[in-house]
C-alpha cells in the first residue's frame, strides 16, 4: 500500500455526526499532539474533528519539540493521550520524552500513542513494556480510521486508570479520616472522602456538595442549614450556608426534596435525601458531566447507605467511648473515695492535664486522651492496705515502701488493656510519680524519658494534692503553691511545664473554683489568687 493513499485517507476523513445541539458541552478530553511536522498536527486534528468519549470532545494541545511537549505536560498534568512522534530533535527525543513522563513526571496516567515515520525506528519491545506504552504505530499505517479507535480505547483505558486512581484517592481519604473520628465533628472530612470515592466510581465530574441540616431548621427556613463536606467546584464551602454557594436551581432542587423529603434525579443533578437519625436530615447533591441513570442512582443510593451506617457506627462509638469516660470517672472517684481524698480530685486532675496538654500544644486528640486517662493516675492504691492510705499522720520507711509500690502496680493492671485510654491511664499511673532530675520512683525515669503524660500528669496531681486538704497535710496557700513550682523546676518537674503553669495560674485556680471540693476551702484559695 502506498504512502500517499494513507495520506489522502486522513486528509479526506468522513464527517462524523455532529454533536447534538442539545448536548451540554463539557470539558475536553486534553490531547497531546507532539510532533515536528506540522502537517502531522492539521492531520490529526482534521481527523478527530467531531471525535466524541463519553460526551466530551477532544481539547488538542500542540508541541513541536520534546522540550516543548515538557513544558505542556507540566502545565497540564490531565492530559489524558499524548500522541508522541519518535523523531524529532533527535533520534531519541519521542523516548527521551516517554521516560520524562513516566519517570520523572511519574506520570502513570496519561496514555501514551508512539508515531514514528520511518519504519524501522520501532523502540525496544521493553521500552513499551516499560514505559506503558498504549500503542506504537507507523504513520502510513495510520488512517482516519484507525487513529480514532486508536484515541477512543486510549481514552477509554485514560477514564477507566483516573477513576481507579481517584478512587484510590478517596478511599485512603476515607480511611485515614476513619481513623480520625475520635468526635462525631470530624465526620465532615469522612464524608469528604466518601463523596470524592463516589464520584469516582460512577465517572462523574468533579462537582458534589454534602448538606446537613436539622428538621427544625428545614420546617422553619434555610439557614440552619450547614454544608458539610463538598468537592470539585463547590469545595471550600463547608460550614457555609447552601445559599452561599449554590446557584438558584440547585438551591430550589435542595428545597424541594427536603419539603417532599424524597431522593430526586434530574437530569444530571442527583439531590438524595437521608434521615440518619430523627430529628436531622442530610442532603446529597450530586452534578454530573453527563446526564445520570437509574443505574447511577441506585449505585449512590447503595453507596450513601453504607455510609450511613458507617455514620451510624461513629455515633455509636461515640457513645461507647462516652461511657468509657464514665466508667473511667467511676473508678476514679472510688479510688479516690478509697484514699479519702473527695471525689473532685480526679475531676481536677483532668481539667488541669488537659488545660496543660493544650496549652503545650499537644494535639487536640493527646489532649482528650489524657483528659479522659487522668482520673487512673492512682488507680494502684487500690492495692494499698487501708492502715497506710489512711494514716493521719508520716508514713514510717516500711510504709512509704508500700505506699510507693501504687505506682507500679497501677501500670501493671492498667497495661493489660490494649485499648488507648487505659493504655494512656498506664503511663500516667506508672510515671506520675517520676521527677525530672531522675531521682523520682519507680523507675528514676530523667527528663524527656518521662511520657509527656506522666510529666503533666507530676504537675496537676502535685498541684491539687497541695491546695487540698489530706489526711496527713492541710492545703495550702497559693502563694505557698507557686513558690513550691518555682523551687521545684526543672528539679521535680518539666520546667517548660512550670513556665506554662506560672503564666496560667488563673486558669489553674479556675479548675479548682469550677470543681470545689468544699466551698469554704475553695473560696479560701479564690479569693487569694483573686487578692494576688
Ligand atoms: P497524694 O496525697 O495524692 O499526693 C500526691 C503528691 O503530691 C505527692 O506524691 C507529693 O509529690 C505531693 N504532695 C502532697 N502533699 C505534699 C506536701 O505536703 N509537701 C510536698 N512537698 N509535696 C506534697 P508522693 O510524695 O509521692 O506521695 C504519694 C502518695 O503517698 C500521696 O498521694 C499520699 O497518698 C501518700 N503519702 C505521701 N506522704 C504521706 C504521708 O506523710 N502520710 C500519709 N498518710 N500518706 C502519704
Ligand atoms: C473522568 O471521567 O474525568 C475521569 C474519572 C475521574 O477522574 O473522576
Ligand atoms: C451523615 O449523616 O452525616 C452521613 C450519613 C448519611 O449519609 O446519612
Ligand atoms: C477504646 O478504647 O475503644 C476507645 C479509645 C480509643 O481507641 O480511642
Ligand atoms: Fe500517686
Ligand atoms: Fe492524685
Amino acid at each position: 500500500m502506498s504512502n500517499s493513499r494513507q495520506h489522502d485517507d486522513l486528509l479526506f476523513a468522513p464527517e462524523l455526526t455532529d454533536v447534538p445541539a442539545s448536548q451540554p458541552v463539557h470539558a475536553a478530553w486534553k490531547v497531546l499532539v507532539v510532533d515536528d511536522e506540522p502537517s502531522v498536527h492539521e492531520i490529526t486534528a482534521l481527523a478527530l474533528k467531531n471525535f466524541e468519549f463519553d460526551g466530551r470532545q477532544i481539547g488538542f494541545l500542540h508541541a513541536y519539540s520534546g522540550m516543548e511537549a515538557r513544558a505542556l505536560l507540566d502545565a497540564h498534568p490531565d492530559i489524558a493521550l499524548a500522541l508522541v512522534d519518535v523523531v524529532m530533535e533527535h533520534e531519541h527525543a519521542g523516548l527521551d520524552l516517554v521516560r520524562h513522563i513516566r519517570e520523572t513526571l511519574k506520570n502513570h496516567l496519561v496514555r501514551i500513542v508512539l508515531r514514528t515515520g520511518q519504519p524501522g525506528q520501532a523502540p525496544e519491545r521493553n521500552v513499551i513494556r516499560d514505559y506503558d506504552i498504549n500503542d506504537y504505530k507507523e504513520k502510513v499505517e495510520l488512517t482516519a480510521q484507525k487513529l480514532y479507535s486508536t484515541v477512543f480505547t486510549s481514552l477509554r483505558s485514560y477514564r477507566d486508570l483516573a477513576a481507579l486512581d481517584a478512587n484510590r484517592r478517596g478511599l485512603e481519604h476515607v480511611i485515614r479520616a476513619s481513623g480520625a473520628i475520635f468526635r462525631i465533628s470530624d465526620l465532615g472530612s469522612f464524608i469528604n472522602g466518601v463523596l470524592e470515592q463516589m464520584v469516582a466510581l460512577l465517572y462523574l465530574g468533579k462537582n458534589s456538595i454534602y448538606l446537613e441540616c436539622d428538621t427544625v431548621a428545614v420546617e422553619n427556613q434555610m439557614n440552619r442549614i450547614a454544608v458539610v463536606a463538598s468537592t470539585g467546584c463547590y469545595a471550600g464551602h463547608v460550614g457555609k450556608n447552601p445559599d452561599e454557594c449554590l446557584d438558584a436551581e440547585c438551591l430550589e432542587l435542595v428545597r424541594e426534596v427536603l419539603r417532599n423529603k424524597r431522593s430526586m434525579l434530574r437530569k444530571n443533578t442527583y439531590i438524595g435525601y437521608f434521615q440518619p437519625r430523627p430529628g436531622r436530615e442530610d442532603v446529597v447533591l450530586v452534578n454530573s458531566t453527563r446526564a445520570l441513570t437509574t443505574d447511577d442512582e441506585k449505585l449512590i443510593e447503595l453507596f450513601l447507605h453504607n455510609v450511613s451506617i458507617a455514620y451510624e457506627n461513629a455515633l455509636l462509638r461515640d457513645d461507647i467511648e462516652g461511657t468509657q469516660r464514665d466508667m473511667v470517672y467511676m473508678l476514679g472517684e472510688a479510688i479516690e473515695t478509697r484514699s479519702h481524698e473527695t471525689g473532685q480530685h480526679v475531676r481536677r486532675v483532668a481539667e488541669y492535664c488537659r488545660l496543660i496538654a493544650r496549652g503545650i500544644g499537644l494535639s487536640e486528640r493527646e489532649a482528650e486522651i489524657l483528659h479522659t486517662a487522668a482520673p487512673l493516675h492512682d488507680f494502684g492504691k487500690i492495692g494499698i492496705p487501708d492502715h497506710i492510705l489512711h494514716k493521719p499522720g508520716k508514713l514510717n520507711e516500711e510504709e512509704w515502701t508500700i505506699m510507693k509500690s501504687h505506682a507500679r502496680l497501677g501500670e501493671e493492671m492498667l497495661s493489660r488493656s490494649g485499648r488507648e485510654i487505659l493504655q494512656a491511664g498506664a503511663i500516667l499511673a506508672g510515671q506520675h510519680h517520676e521527677r525530672w532530675d531522675g531521682t523520682g520512683y519507680p523507675k528514676g525515669l530523667k527528663g524527656e524519658d518521662i511520657h509527656i503524660f506522666g510529666r503533666i500528669g507530676s504537675v496537676a496531681d502535685v498541684f491539687d494534692a497541695l491546695a487540698g486538704r489530706r489526711s496527713y497535710k492541710e492545703p495550702w496557700s497559693i502563694e505557698r503553691i507557686m513558690a513550691y513550682f518555682e523551687q521545684e523546676k526543672g528539679k521535680q518537674f518539666d520546667p517548660r511545664l512550670v513556665e506554662w503553669v506560672q503564666a496560667n495560674q488563673s486558669a489553674m485556680v479556675g479548675v479548682l473554683w469550677a470543681f470545689p471540693d468544699d466551698a469554704t476551702l475553695v473560696q479560701t484559695i479564690v479569693q487569694q489568687a483573686l487578692t494576688h
